[in-house]
């Protein structure tokens, strides 16, 4: 799929998605969100796709914020509509139920640390910068933000991050958790293939449970949580993966899984 604001490539059981406005730093507006929104439906339509990735265009930026000048010029009901919008493209990608990961090779400011944020993983490069800077502009950050950072790094950090608006470093963001991994600039693309590469040969159902599980229960009380495991675990129990993996393993060899 070739879009104008975003760059679609399927290879290898894996869907890579480049958010392409470099002139702007790749900059999130309406229509590069609607596009990106069409590529993760795409990707949960498509069984043959395991992994998504999604990073940058350029060399700059992952994602410097929602398109401020498209904000700016917008009332009451479009920026409710632009928010719906935001809300429900990073909750799509939360709950695709397959791993996405975000290769956040600069700054990921704003919508874009959001974005982020809305990823199952994130792998940066080490001269990415990661904030909310959204104080700065005399407002808070839009798209899930004020919650899915405070789940991450606790409401210290995450308050400290708002309030300041000064974004951190990827060294400082592996240390607080908010990136899983840290590498060269140089090393991202084969850093991130070879993590996506990994992941799409893993059980896409289990891969589903584990992420369905988390996000279920990350907000319950633990008792609650539990049994949303055990729900999922006796339903993976009865998969073909399940006996192909556990035969593979008695068998000492590779397991090959189907998502069946
Ligand atoms: N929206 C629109 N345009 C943006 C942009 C954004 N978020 N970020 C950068 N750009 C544009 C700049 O306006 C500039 O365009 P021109 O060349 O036409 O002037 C171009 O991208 C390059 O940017 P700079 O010249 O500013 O580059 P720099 O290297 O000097 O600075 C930067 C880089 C520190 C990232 C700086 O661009 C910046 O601070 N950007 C804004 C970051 C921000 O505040 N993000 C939050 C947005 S609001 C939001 O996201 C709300 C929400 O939660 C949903």
């Amino acid at each position: 799929m070739k879009s104008s604001n975003i760059q679609v490539d399927t290879d290898q059981r894996t869907m890579r998605i480049t958010i392409d406005r470099p002139k702007s730093l790749n900059a999130l507006n309406t229509r590069t969100i609607e596009e990106l929104s069409q590529a993760i439906d795409q990707a949960a339509s498509d069984d043959e796709i395991r992994v998504v990735v999604i990073t940058g265009a350029g060399d700059k930026a992952f994602v410097a914020g929602a398109d401020i000048a498209e904000i700016q010029a917008l009332d009451e009901n479009g920026i409710r509509a632009f928010g719906d919008l935001g809300h429900a493209t990073m909750n799509k990608i939360q709950h695709l139920g397959k791993p996405v990961i975000a290769a956040v090779n600069g700054y990921a400011l704003g919508g874009g640390c959001e974005l982020a944020l809305a990823c199952t993983l994130r792998i940066a490069s080490d001269n990415a910068l990661i904030g909310l800077p959204e104080i700065t502009l005399g407002i808070i950050p839009g798209f899930g933000g004020t919650q899915r950072l405070t789940r991450i790094t606790g409401s210290g950090r995450s308050l400290e991050m708002m309030l300041t608006g000064k974004p951190i470093s990827a060294q400082k963001a592996l240390d607080w958790g908010l990136f899983n991994q840290v590498v060269g600039q140089q090393d991202l693309a084969s850093a991130t293939h070879k993590l996506a590469a990994h992941l799409a040969k893993s059980a896409p159902r289990a891969m589903r449970s584990i992420i369905d599980a988390v996000n279920q229960g990350m907000d319950l009380p633990l008792e609650d949580g539990l049994k949303i495991e055990k729900d999922q675990f006796i339903k993976i129990c009865r998969t073909k993966d399940m006996r192909e993996g556990t035969t593979a393993f008695l068998e000492k060899r590779k397991a090959v899984f189907r998502g069946v």
